[in-house]
């Protein structure tokens, strides 16, 4: 397998890595005791309402030196929801640390009028440091953003996490403008890179969520038409980066440019704000896709995703196949259900069925009703026409390493697929057996499961994940389903062997 990443444990220190943060300033310290302050003045029911989870001191710190050092001699910041202004304190100390002549406009936005004081304070501090001009907003961003014609060279944002219903006021404004998010942190993201000027940085902290999903598939898309991402760092802790916020969410800092697209992009990771950083950089392409955005948590995530991106590049729908879950719901049709054969039964599949990498029909051990006895026209729906199909499990126990287990299913008259089992088709019909096989082969291969693992974040295997898998060409699958493979290592050998190999071969 080929290697395109480097694991640096502890290489290169600030500005990238949270090693050595130098020991704060009096204006850090008081900026960060400020925050503390003002955190726990909140009430629970309106912290949770306005998504009011400040940033310590250290976050902030990181995400401040994730800023590219302008090369002019002013620079505008905006702060979106700013609450006791610990992101702006940060950002502007590292600025001026770096570049001490530097001219800084900064314009902050906060709506709850309560914490104005607090960010008040923070911004007379930091006028006090002579070049440093400040603008607090007290209105909501997503009003403010829609209509201001200011733009900005660095965004710096902790936004607020809340859903944003179709009721909402700041969501209907936002589709009169043609911005479909679902949640308010999506909405700062993408309002907050649209105030960039061209080439302008935005920092932000978020949960993951908009990573990958159909939810936010819209909003990935949009942001990243308009920005490119240079820098991720993941937090791997979900409960400690916002420890006295009782924020159970894993968050990660993503630095992007507007208009700006990177061939390779940084990712770096560590446990939380206080333990020592990985950093490894890695193709654009391998973490920024149509379909997700990938983060490759280890070197070996890193590598499945960067196999697969070399070696195969079609999604079913591309191969003329499809994939379902099964029709038959167990609890709702009990009554066409038959653990015995009886005459004019069709066979029913369930997922116990499956077992090393065949299926076995009838089984013994399978206590499931075997045999579907649904002989009127309307129960016949459930029925598959016969022919081959391929079975994958829906659900993986704790216990089995595998996420993908595949196995082929031939019979001469319909049959009924439980639903915990998804079968890959053609049009709804069977597909050729060569076909078949190779394609069970290659979901039970090493290289499609910790692919799959990458990109999806739980153990159970949707339709909709499955669209979005990537196959080789049908000429490299049929070749597949020609070799027999005994164990896990003949089968990663025949894909490696194949897959390799261009499809036209
Ligand atoms: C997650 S907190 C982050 C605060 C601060 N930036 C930090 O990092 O500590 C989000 C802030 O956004 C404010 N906020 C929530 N909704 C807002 C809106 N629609 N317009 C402006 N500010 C908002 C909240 O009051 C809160 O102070």
């Amino acid at each position: 397998m080929s290697q395109t990443s480097s694991l640096v444990q502890g290489e290169g220190g600030y500005p990238f890595l949270p090693l050595d943060f130098p020991a704060p300033t009096s204006l850090l310290a008081q900026a960060e005791s400020r925050r503390i302050k003002t955190q726990a003045s909140l009430g629970p029911t309106e912290q949770a309402q306005r998504g009011q989870y400040f940033t310590p001191l250290k976050v902030a710190q990181l995400m401040a030196g994730l800023a590219r050092l302008p090369g002019q001699s002013a620079v505008k910041i905006l702060d979106p929801g700013a609450g006791s202004g610990i992101l702006s304190v940060a950002l502007v100390s590292y600025l001026l640390a770096e570049k001490p002549d530097l001219e800084i406009s900064l314009t902050v936005v906060e709506n709850d009028a309560t914490l104005h004081p607090a960010l008040l304070k923070s911004l007379r501090e930091l006028e006090k440091l002579g070049s440093v001009k400040t603008f607090l907003v007290g209105q909501n961003f997503l009003e403010w953003a829609l209509g201001t014609d200011q733009r900005f060279d660095l965004v710096i944002q902790n936004p607020p996490y809340a859903k944003l219903s179709a009721q909402d006021r700041g969501q209907k404004l936002l589709r009169s403008r043609g911005v479909t998010v679902p949640n308010i942190y999506a909405a700062f993201m993408l309002l907050g890179v649209q105030l960039l000027r061209d080439g302008g940085q935005q920092i932000s902290i978020t949960p993951r969520s908009w990573m990958n999903g159909s939810y936010y598939a819209r909003f990935r898309q949009d942001f990243t038409a308009l920005a490119g991402l240079d820098t991720i760092h993941v937090f791997e802790s979900r409960d400690r980066v916002f420890a006295d916020s009782e924020v159970l969410q894993e968050a990660l800092i993503v630095s992007a440019r507007k208009g700006v697209f990177p061939d390779q992009i940084r990712l770096t990771s560590s446990h939380d704000q206080h333990d020592l950083s990985a950093s490894r950089t890695v193709p654009y392409t391998d973490v920024v896709t149509p379909d997700f955005i990938y983060l490759p948590a280890t070197d070996r995530d890193a590598e499945a995703v960067s196999w697969m991106h070399q070696h195969a590049s079609s999604h079913l729908s591309d191969l003329g196949l499809g994939v379902s879950t099964g029709k038959v719901v167990g609890f709702r049709a009990k009554e066409l259900l038959s653990q015995t054969y009886l005459p004019g039964a069709y066979p029913l599949l369930q997922a116990s069925h499956l077992s090393g990498g065949e299926v076995q029909h009838p089984r013994e051990s399978v206590k499931k009703p075997q045999w579907y006895i649904g002989l009127a026209e309307e129960d016949k729906k459930a029925l598959l026409p016969a022919g081959t199909y391929v079975l994958l499990k829906r659900f993986s126990t704790k216990e089995e390493k595998r996420r993908l287990v595949a196995a082929v299913w031939s019979s001469d008259t319909p049959s009924a697929f439980d639903n915990k089992l998804n079968y890959i088709h053609q049009a709804g019909k069977g597909l050729d057996p060569e076909l078949a096989q190779g394609l069970a082969l290659y979901l039970n291969s090493g290289q499609a499961d910790n692919y799959f693992r990458v990109f999806s974040g739980h153990t159970q295997v949707n339709a909709g994940d499955m669209k979005k898998l990537l196959f080789p060409s049908l000429d490299q699958l049929r070749a597949l389903g020609k070799i027999s493979c005994k164990n896990q290592d003949e089968i990663d050998s025949a894909v490696e062997k194949i897959l390799s190999k261009s499809g036209e071969d």
